[in-house]
């Protein structure tokens, strides 16, 4: 695949069974968490899981927590081979959840994303992935968050689309997603900050890693893809080259 462009298969979100996780295919689930979080969702939870999620002080935030949770244990279970509740996982190096424990021929690599009613998995057998997810938010200063936050280079092309307010929240978001998929796909977080690297952001352009001024191989070593999660959210997945083909599917 291209640097930039869609890999082949993304496309539509499909409800049926997926295939079997290929090297070189990225499965990413998208999960409606606005519904409730039912007995069974709280039954799978892990006694941290359960115990961080009866910490939440708002119920929605509760809620969202704990049905995020529960599926992305049952959509990693079908791939460890485990029942949803036997899933363990531990803390990378710089804080990336990994799952342990499973059979090494049935061990995935994975990555979550929350924000407002969404939730993205993305699964990949044989490679790091990160996903990020997020809701458009309109009230917040675009332009002085990304003076904070982004590259100089995305600050400056985020200016350029100021004349349109919606071009600049579309821009911001795609950005913030873009930013923080490849920084959860390394597990580095935000531990070396967000403006040593530029990302592509102007609409309509595809996602593309420009340039990491801390690592001068990172673009020819991850690939950025958009996604298309939903109406006012932008997305983005990052995965370790080479990526054939990502697979879009709906758990909820
Ligand atoms: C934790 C972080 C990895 C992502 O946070 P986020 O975007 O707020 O939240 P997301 O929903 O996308 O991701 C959270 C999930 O990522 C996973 N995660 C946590 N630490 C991670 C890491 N170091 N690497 C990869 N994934 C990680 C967890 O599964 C977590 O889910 P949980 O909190 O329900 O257990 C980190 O980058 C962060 O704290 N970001 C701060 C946000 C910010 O300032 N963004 C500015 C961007 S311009």
């Amino acid at each position: 695949m291209s640097e930039g462009h869609p890999a082949a298969g993304q496309g539509e979100w499909r409800r049926t069974p997926p295939p079997l996780l290929r090297p070189g295919v990225v499965h990413v689930w998208r999960i409606r968490i606005d519904g409730v979080a039912t007995a069974a969702d709280w039954a799978v939870l892990s006694p941290e899981e359960d115990g961080r999620a009866r910490r939440f002080f708002a119920e929605r935030h509760q809620r969202r927590y704990v049905v995020a949770h529960a599926n992305l244990r049952r959509i990693l279970s079908a791939y460890a081979g485990m029942a949803p509740n036997e899933l363990a996982f531990r803390t990378g190096q710089y804080g990336k959840p990994e799952l342990v424990g499973a059979p090494s021929a049935t061990l995935v690599e994975f990555n979550l994303s929350h924000s407002g009613d969404l939730a993205l998995v993305a699964v990949a057998r044989d490679r790091p992935v990160g996903v990020d997810v997020e809701r458009w938010n309109d009230r917040v200063e675009h332009i002085e968050l990304a003076t904070r936050f982004f590259s100089p280079v995305e600050r400056d092309a985020l200016q350029r689309l100021a004349p349109s307010h919606a071009d600049v929240v579309e821009g911001f978001f795609s950005a913030w997603s873009r930013k923080e998929a490849y920084l959860k796909a390394s597990g580095h977080g935000i531990a070396r900050g967000l403006d040593h690297f530029d990302v592509s952001l102007t609409p309509g352009q595809p996602a593309r890693i420009l340039r990491d001024h801390l690592d001068d191989g990172a673009p020819s070593r991850w690939t950025m893809t958009a996604l298309a999660a939903r109406e006012g959210y932008s997305a983005a997945l990052v995965a370790a080259k080479p990526v054939d083909e990502i697979l879009l599917f709906d758990a909820t």
